[in-house]
């Protein structure tokens, strides 16, 4: 399966099981080739990756959300200049979205910009984190505080690898294509009423949903908003919990949750999300919440873009007080 993406760059999405063991087909590899990868993606991918190249070095950070660090960042741009890289050389990143917005953001930046190619082994950057073009990493426990939008050469989907990945994550990630469901695409949402999950077609569908909305609007001025659906309560959640207790996909979930005004669909999506073991409400403290969206970054003075669904496969932008937001919560 193949998607063209068309923006300020154009570049296409390749979904092929087992591709990762036949990237040269793909790859120029008539350059350097710096791979990008973490602790805990599995030694043997990012092997096999290396041995397909005769000029490729690798650079391991540690796993987690710590990666997208200023640290970790400029370690990385210590070691291309150690090892000689220029711009026309290539980086490839090799992970879940903490790999690719770490070694995106680096491939922006480095020498004003290298070659980049991302290959997410996460359902959730399967899904979502690889195209859009949003790299970055995270200051202060701000998350994705400095970044760029720097769209990728090529990303190379192999949903093979998704096989090592744990189940929590597996699931955390699907939350992002339940959304796209929701948002863009009523099939895509009905497929995960199915007995059996066809996850080619889950990762296919949800990014043309993303594609559709962000070749619009690349730089999120206006409908590229309404990929943040559960995401305004998402975030507070995020940070009521630290980062910790919770993932990215199981907070969208809980704020998912509580926007939906229409009975229906909400039953509908909680018999989905209890199928995957995700939960559908917390115990978060109703005012430490509504103090954290009254700080959210998106947030215009007391006015705020709350995105609502009423309609499956229908999303709209409504700007509302965030004093407002009270009654969902
Ligand atoms: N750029 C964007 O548009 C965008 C969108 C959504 C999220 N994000 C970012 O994505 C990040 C979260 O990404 P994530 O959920 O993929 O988490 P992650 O990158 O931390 O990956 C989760 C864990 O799975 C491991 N892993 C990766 N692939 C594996 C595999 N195939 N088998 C076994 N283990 C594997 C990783 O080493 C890691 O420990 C956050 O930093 C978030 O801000 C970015
Ligand atoms: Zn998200």
């Amino acid at each position: 399966m193949r998607i063209e993406v068309n923006c300020s760059r154009n570049y296409p999405i390749i979904i092929a099981k087992g591709c990762l063991k036949d990237v040269k087909k793909y790859i120029n590899d008539n350059r350097k080739i710096m791979i990008i990868s973490d602790d805990m993606v599995p030694q043997a991918y990012w092997e096999s990756l290396k041995s397909q190249f005769k000029n490729c070095d690798i650079k391991i950070v540690k796993h987690g959300e710590n990666a997208k660090s200023f640290e970790i960042y400029e370690d990385c741009l210590r070691t291309l200049l150690k090892l000689n890289y220029s711009r026309h050389d290539l980086i490839i990143a090799l992970g879940g979205g903490v790999v690719g917005d770490l070694a995106g953001f680096v491939a922006a930046t480095y020498k004003r910009g290298m070659d980049f190619i991302n290959i997410p082994t996460t359902t959730l950057s399967q899904i979502d984190s690889s195209i859009g073009g949003k790299v970055a990493i995270n200051v202060d426990g701000i998350k994705n505080c400095v970044g760029a939008f720097y769209q990728p050469s090529l990303v190379l989907i192999d949903p093979e690898v998704l096989k090592t990945l744990s189940k929590r994550h597996y699931n955390n990630g699907l939350v992002e294509a339940i959304k796209a469901g929701l948002i863009g695409d009523e099939y895509l949402f009905n497929l995960f009423e199915e007995d059996h999950l066809d996850i080619e077609q889950i990762i296919y569908r949800s990014l043309l949903v993303k594609k559709a909305i962000v070749e619009q609007d690349e730089k999120e001025e206006g409908i590229r908003k309404i990929l943040n659906f559960g995401h305004t309560f998402g975030h507070a959640y995020e940070s009521y919990y630290h980062l910790h207790d919770y993932y990215h996909g199981e907070c969208v979930a809980l704020g998912m949750m509580v926007v939906l005004d229409d009975e229906e669909i909400k039953k509908r999506l909680a018999s989905i999300l209890h199928k995957l073991d995700i939960s559908t409400s917390c115990d978060a403290n109703r005012n430490e919440i509504l103090n954290l969206l009254l700080n959210d970054k998106k947030a215009n003075q007391d006015m705020i873009d709350l995105i609502k669904v009423d309609k499956i496969g229908e999303a709209k932008i409504v700007n509302m007080p965030i004093k407002a937001l009270e009654k969902y919560i």
